[in-house]
């Protein structure tokens, strides 16, 4: 470990340098990345994050180089992504009089990554603060910044901002404080907010909201750069670029009912679209003019179809729909296929089968493992008769799925 990178008086970063090609959510990240974790030297001394867990080891004995493992008092996990709570385990396993301190959603995450059962925890919550005797910590929950249980930490004495994966850059790097890089930082900070926070733009509105008011000096993310110079040009990227409606996306919901199920389950993916932002219609195929259908294709960026099965097929006009699919040009579109049933839903695999023939990007659990590694992610979905609490879930992860892919091609 570099020693002595300082932040301030007695805060260091003990994080680690990875300039490998890293694999990160479906991408490659070329210019690697730095997992950053900060060690406050307090009478209280805490570690806030830590570090992928391939380098769990070496984290933790150049740790115990600065400090006597166990008169850690605190270790604060903003974020339980293994990119940064990836080193617990073994950490905790050594700082053993440590508590752990995260939200309330993080607690059983952890736990049950970490088999940490038996470990005290303090949860917080947003507002809450922490004296580590010296310095006092504020924390604020961030959620789906970048998952659920994401908070950030704010240290009130030397107006550091800890926001993990927020304000962050994938760049392998040595320089470590943004006013010594080599280049411009901004691009790669930009093109990290596209990636990873696009999609969750409402959020970071929220985000910008809870931090207007504190007086940020320096932000000291978990990837990439420290911001000390122009700190508040950065935020303002966020800011402006959270609002920017030139990058929205826009869903299109087609579906054919014969109960009210398949409607129904064309509502909930409206209503999810919409919680992330994305604008979404909703069309019943057979109450619209298969012009303004077609229309509507052209305009979207991903279409869902839906028809109820009866006889072993799909019912009313979907199947014309689907046929004229191929007088589109639907290149770097999304599509997929669902609907209930009773018995077998014939009409949800038909649909598949249609989809699979065009050139819109076909979505698919098999493609969705084989390309991610991802298996909680049901395409086609089938829903027998009425959607249930579990589907809700199942409807929830596809649409942030595709909220990924869609905001990845910005
Ligand atoms: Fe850097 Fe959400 O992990």
């Amino acid at each position: 470990m570099e020693q002595n990178i300082m932040l301030g008086k007695n805060i260091f970063w003990v994080g680690k340098v990875d300039d490998r090609d890293v694999p990160f959510h479906r991408l490659t990240l070329t210019k690697g990345t730095t997992y950053n974790s900060y060690l406050l030297m307090t009478e209280k001394p805490t570690v806030i994050d830590t570090v992928d867990m391939s380098f769990g080891r070496e984290f933790v004995q150049n740790l115990n180089n600065k400090i006597e493992l166990n008169r850690i008092k605190y270790i604060v996990i903003n974020h339980t992504e293994p990119d940064h709570s990836g080193a617990l385990g073994s950490l905790a396993a050594k700082a053993k009089n440590a508590v752990i301190v995260c939200t309330e959603p993080a607690v059983n995450e952890l736990k049950e990554m970490y088999r940490l059962h038996n470990r005290e925890f303090l949860v917080v919550s947003d507002g809450d603060t922490l004296d580590i005797g010296g310095k006092i910590l504020k924390f604020i929950q961030t959620p789906y910044l970048h998952t659920e249980e994401t908070m950030i930490t704010y240290c009130e004495d030397n107006k550091i901002l800890f926001p993990c994966d927020i304000f962050s850059t994938h760049v392998a790097n040595y320089e470590y404080f943004n006013d010594l890089a080599q280049v411009d930082i901004k691009e790669d900070f930009i093109t990290y907010y596209k990636l990873i926070m696009h999609p969750h733009r409402r959020y970071v509105q929220e985000m910008i909201e809870k931090i207007k008011d504190l007086d940020i000096k320096m932000i000291a993310p978990s990837h990439g750069f420290i911001i000390r110079d122009e700190v508040q040009s950065f935020i303002d990227i966020y800011d402006n670029m959270s609002k920017n409606t030139e990058l929205d996306k826009k869903a299109l919901i087609l579906y054919s009912t014969m109960t009210g199920n398949t409607k129904k389950i064309a509502g909930i993916f409206k209503e999810k679209f919409e919680e992330q932002n994305i604008t979404s219609n909703i069309i019943d195929v057979n109450k619209d003019a298969m012009d303004n259908i077609m229309n509507a294709i052209n305009e979207a960026d991903a279409i869902f179809f839906g028809s109820s099965t009866k006889y072993g097929d799909m019912i009313g006009n979907m199947e014309e729909v689907l046929k004229n699919l191929k007088t589109l040009n639907l290149e770097n579109k999304l599509g997929a296929a669902f609907g209930s049933y009773g018995w077998s839903g014939e009409a949800i695999e038909v649909i598949q089968d249609y989809l699979n023939k065009t050139n819109l990007r076909s979505l698919n659990t098999s493609d969705i493992i084989k390309s991610t590694g991802m298996t909680d992610i049901e395409l086609p979905l089938r829903i027998r008769f009425s959607s249930k609490e579990d589907n809700l879930k199942s409807i929830d992860r596809i649409v942030t799925y595709t909220s990924d892919l869609l905001f990845s091609a910005i």
